[in-house]
């Protein structure tokens, strides 16, 4: 289905040979539509703007779908759409199975990585941005009919677990009798250790190196260690009702056996060269080097994410991956993704993109930190949601927020802001969304028939809420290209408005004949745009609250 905006452009294009730039107009009165393309054309034909505008306005034929076309101030044209018109691209959407969402015309295989938490560690409010973020990419690229594959990028390997396995054998615990909470006290101590003793320490490098070289006795427990923090990092998936199941796993683990390769790959096309003990690939536009095998011989985070691009490009088969990453780590992707191209692992026609987010802070703009002074772990954050609200609300309130703001923004984690009803909130656009089921469900109880036609827009709020609800796909796919879900939160906020406006000023039921029919369908499209656009945001509606 085009879109009426894309229609009038168009045709507005084909008479004046450039981007008319057509934006919803800022008040009801300039119509539905503005183009400020006489002015500009003006400008290159040293032309008085309202003389051109003039020339536009008769030789353009939108009379199918417009009211004849009108000039304002110093040479816009405005439009207003004829209500038969926006009358029929809702009823087209309203019966449209995929709600007027449709597939992109090539499909892709998009590969996203996201959540990454660290084994042995509780999740932090970082790795919560993450998975909510890549949850909302992944539904929508998946909803734009791409093939997508998520790849949890575990940290389940590394020298802090020589220091993990050697803590445990020194105080001999039952791996599997640990939780998560008590494997980081284990982390912690561990650590501790490490630094003050120099006798564990060496045993804690030594420990490393029977990991490395597969250990029947330090692979067990490691192994456990993973199966416990798997199970907690699934629970919290659970709860924030997340994709993300164990089939996602891609641990840096498992990139253990690639990385001696994608040394040597690196060496003999001469990316690779050594500086001062250590293998390094120097990229032009970094102040560092990236180190890909340390003095010491060992290989780093780095090196595991050139091996994860190979996988995925050559295995995966991805035309796109996506990283939902902290933005404290754009250098480390910047560079990667640099390294990676001059190396000829990611292909000119694979794109890569680093999807950054800023941090969650605390009251004040300080580091977020419990009531008793630590530091905030995940499900604190969780646990202080549902505090204020049934699980479902609090979920919403959450992830909406975290969406909602853009990307590379801070933000600060109010609770008592986030769980509100009113503003800019998810629950706010859950109620909107009960409030159209609540509608829907009295008319069948008074047995009044609901069509699948609107008919009636006359009044300004009708049309507003008819001009929002089709532009869902196009919103849709804004975010499938520029990855910012805070595009979608916008919209789905101005339709949960809209159609408040709409439910205070044109009653429905009380309402007569084909009025009330195309209210009640009015009701049912909104409905749907409102639980297609939060389910792909990967919060709940509910059908009452
Ligand atoms: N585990 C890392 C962390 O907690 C995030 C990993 C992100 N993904 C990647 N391919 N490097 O910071």
């Amino acid at each position: 289905m085009t879109s009426l905006p894309s229609t009038l452009s168009t045709r507005l294009q084909s008479i004046t040979g450039i981007d008319p730039e057509l934006r919803p107009a800022t008040k009801p009165q300039f119509g539905h539509f503005q183009s400020n393309v006489a002015l500009r054309l003006a400008k290159q034909e040293g032309k008085p703007p309202r003389e051109v505008a003039q020339r536009i306005v008769d030789e353009l034929d939108v009379s199918d779908i417009c009211e004849p076309p009108e000039l304002a101030g110093p040479g816009f044209i405005n439009f207003r759409l004829k209500p038969e018109t926006l009358a029929a691209a809702v009823t087209e959407q309203l019966n449209d199975e995929r709600i007027g969402i449709e597939p992109a015309a090539e499909s892709q295989t998009v590969v996203i990585d996201y959540s990454a938490p660290n084994v042995a560690k509780q999740m932090h409010v970082g790795h919560l941005r993450s998975t909510i973020i890549g949850d909302s990419l992944n539904r929508v690229l998946s909803a734009l009919g791409h093939t997508v594959i998520p790849q949890n990028h575990i940290g389940d390997w590394g020298t802090q677990f020589g220091q993990l396995v050697e803590q445990i054998l020194e105080e001999g615990v039952d791996p599997m009798s640990l939780d998560l909470v008590s494997a980081e006290e284990l982390y912690k101590r561990a650590s501790a250790h490490f630094k003050e003793d120099p006798a564990f320490a060496d045993k804690a490098r030594k420990r490393v190196v029977l990991l490395q070289s597969g250990d029947e006795q330090t692979l067990d427990i490691w192994r456990k260690l993973i199966e416990i923090s798997k199970v907690a990092f699934n629970e919290v998936y659970a709860r924030l009702g997340v994709k993300l199941t164990d089939d996602d796993l891609a641990g840096e683990s498992s990139y253990n056996d690639d990385l001696a390769k994608v040394v040597a790959e690196l060496e003999a096309s001469g990316a690779a060269v050594i500086d001062q003990g250590a293998l390094c690939v120097f990229v032009e536009g970094f102040n560092a080097p990236m180190i890909v095998r340390k003095t010491d011989g060992g290989f780093g985070y780095s090196t595991t994410d050139l091996a994860a691009i190979r996988r995925r490009v050559n295995q995966l088969h991805a035309d796109r991956i996506i990283y939902v990453v902290g933005a404290e780590q754009s250098f480390h992707f910047d560079q990667v993704f640099a390294v990676a191209r001059k190396a000829g692992f990611l292909p000119d026609d694979v794109s890569a993109e680093h999807v950054r987010y800023g941090m969650v802070l605390g009251e004040g703009g300080k580091r977020l930190r419990t009531r008793e002074g630590g530091s905030m772990k995940l499900v604190d954050l969780l646990d202080a949601a549902e505090e204020k609200a049934a699980p479902a609300v609090a979920m919403a309130a959450i992830k909406y927020a975290d969406l909602s703001s853009g990307l590379n923004k801070d933000y600060v984690f109010d609770i008592d802001r986030m769980v509100a009803t009113t503003g800019n909130t998810g629950p706010y656009l859950q109620y909107a969304h009960a409030r159209t089921h609540q509608v829907l469900r009295k008319a069948e109880a008074d047995q009044i028939p609901v069509p699948d036609k609107i008919t009636v827009l006359d009044e300004p709020a009708e049309q507003t809420l008819a001009l929002l609800l089709p532009r869902l796909a196009e919103i849709v796919n804004e975010v499938a290209e520029t990855l910012q879900p805070h595009r979608l939160c916008g919209y789905l906020h101005d339709v949960a408005v809209a159609y408040s406006t709409f439910y205070e000023q044109c009653p429905v039921l009380k309402s007569e004949g084909d009025v009330r029919g195309s209210r009640l369908a009015l009701c049912v499209a909104t409905q749907r745009v409102l639980a297609t656009g939060l389910d792909l945001l990967g919060i709940q509606a509910p059908d009452r609250m």
